[in-house]
């Protein structure tokens, strides 16, 4: 989506994170389903992920992470024009987890909303804002990648439960005008023709919540992970080969690979058909499972803060999810 032929470009100039501090391993996972460690370790990668407690949602993760990413940044709240969350596990249907977040940051010169992307949320809202800010509506954007994907698991079902973990990650966006730094381009796709293969079919529209949806677990994630392997290295090798394109360079340039974590073995073969080596790879699914639109944003406030992504490192970010999505954004740091 994004162009590169304007003076003003967008700078990512504060990150930060936040995970519920409960820890669920795979090891507790064989005391609630038909699961081992070994299976869910050799087949995802996941060793731990992060689980909000009742009182923890996706507003509250979602303002952590945002207000550390404030603080990195130097920036107040009431320096925020826009604040747009991804996410598919919003506090409720409206009003906007957003919103939620401008009132507990007290951004009140903020407009919010909600983005629905699944995984590839975060590169979606990354897109749009860089469309705004290039454009001069928005000085300084926070968005933010967040998920309690743990409230819409159904614990019964080995197939989705051992994947998913909690947590956001929040970035601060402003305008530059320096030649060769910020987002040098993105690029987003879908395919709604399979997106029966990764749904919450309960609560909508089409489904209203009724003792009927409720009683055929409509309100919990339903995925069929065996046919979506395919299709998400195949559309992260694509999205990553175009941003490539659009900045007319090529992988061997790339510093740093942080791809959407959902598996392993996904990650693997992306690398792998991008020629990029293990170690320009940024992998955390072991410690946080698969969040969703936080993996990235989350990963990304890590590898800084581990300084495994240093200055004038070329990064790009790679995510593909339900709706089908997918997306890819190229940074210099
Ligand atoms: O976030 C973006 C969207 N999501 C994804 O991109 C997910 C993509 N898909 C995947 O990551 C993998 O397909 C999974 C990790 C979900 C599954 O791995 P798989 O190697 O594709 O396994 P499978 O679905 O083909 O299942 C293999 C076997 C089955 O048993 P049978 O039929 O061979 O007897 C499953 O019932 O593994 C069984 N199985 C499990 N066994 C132990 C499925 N889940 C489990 C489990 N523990 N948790």
């Amino acid at each position: 989506m994004a162009g590169r032929s304007h003076l003003k470009r967008t700078q990512i100039v504060g990150t930060g994170s936040a995970v519920p501090e409960k820890v669920l391993t795979n090891f507790d996972l064989e005391k609630m389903v038909d699961t081992s460690d070994e299976w869910i370790r050799v087949r995802t990668g996941i060793q731990r992920r992060h689980i909000a407690d009742e009182k923890t949602t996706s507003a509250t993760l979602a303002s952590e992470a945002a207000q550390k990413a404030l603080k990195d940044a130097g920036l107040s709240a009431q320096d925020v024009d826009f604040i747009l969350v991804a996410t598919v596990t919003p506090d409720m249907p409206f009003p906007a987890t957003g919103c939620l977040v401008q009132e507990s940051l007290g951004a009140t010169k903020a407009a919010a909303m909600d983005l629905s992307a699944g995984c590839s949320g975060f590169i979606y809202a990354l897109s749009l804002a860089d469309a705004l800010i290039r454009s001069g509506n928005g000085e300084n954007i926070l968005v933010i990648g967040v998920e309690t994907l743990s409230k819409i698991i159904d614990w019964t079902d080995r197939n989705t439960c051992v994947l998913f973990g909690d947590g956001a990650g929040a970035v601060v966006l402003t305008p530059t005008e320096e030649e060769g730094r910020g987002l040098i381009a993105s690029h987003a796709r879908s395919d709604g023709s399979l997106g029966a293969l990764l749904m919450l079919p309960g609560g909508g529209s089409k489904n209203p919540t009724s003792l009927h949806t409720v009683e055929q677990r409509m309100h919990f994630i339903k995925m069929n992970g065996h046919d979506l392997f395919r299709p998400a290295i195949l559309s992260m090798v694509e999205a990553a080969l175009c941003v490539l394109q659009k900045a007319g360079l090529n992988s061997e340039q790339v510093d740093l690979l942080i791809p959407h974590q959902a598996n392993l073995r996904i990650i693997d073969a992306v690398a792998k058909k991008l020629k990029l080596p293990r170690e320009k790879v940024y992998v955390n699914l072991d410690e946080y499972g698969n969040t969703s639109a936080a993996s990235i944003p989350i990963a990304l406030d890590e590898a800084k803060r581990k300084g495994v992504i240093r200055p004038d490192n070329l990064v790009l970010m790679v995510a593909f999810g339900a709706g089908l999505t997918w997306g890819a954004a190229l940074l210099r740091v």
